[in-house]
């Protein structure tokens, strides 16, 4: 699969986690920044990671910063995208099988590397399930 990585600061030491993560188990990984642990403002990469999958080029994105919200917030406002903040394998399973959350943010300050493997590893081997779950996910839209 080709996921689409964004990190801020906060969120970089987990990206490369995350990142060598989904490589080691065959998946192409597109790190869109941040590069450095320098200061930076995670809508810019946030952005960047939706675009990827909206226009194709990526399959799914994942967003790290510091608690996951602030990514998901922006996320969630690029049209057509669907992120869900996750910080259990049960609820990053069913974003993708229920609401087809194609972006997934996790906190780096929130949830260990271990757990974030496996919540990332729940949420790439999913499937959307569609079927009344398509009807419900299309009137989300405003
Ligand atoms: C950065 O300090 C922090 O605010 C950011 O990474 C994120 O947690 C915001 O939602």
């Amino acid at each position: 699969m080709r996921v689409a990585m964004g990190s801020d600061h906060a969120g970089l030491e987990l990206k490369r986690v995350l990142a060598d993560h989904l490589r080691a188990a065959g998946h192409e990984v597109r790190d869109l920044g941040t590069e450095d642990g320098r200061s930076c403002d995670y809508p810019d990469f946030a952005k960047a990671v939706c675009h990827a999958v909206l226009d194709g080029s990526a399959e799914r994105g994942v967003l790290v910063c510091g608690t996951g919200q602030g990514m998901a917030m922006t996320a969630n406002k690029v049209s057509g995208i669907r992120a869900a903040v996750v910080a259990d394998t049960f609820s990053a399973r069913m974003a993708m099988m229920h609401n087809d959350a194609r972006v997934l943010c996790l906190g780096q300050r929130v949830v260990g590397a271990g757990l974030a493997a496996d919540i990332v590893d729940a949420w790439v081997s999913a499937t959307f399930e569609g079927g009344r779950h398509a009807n419900r996910v299309a009137k989300m839209e405003p």
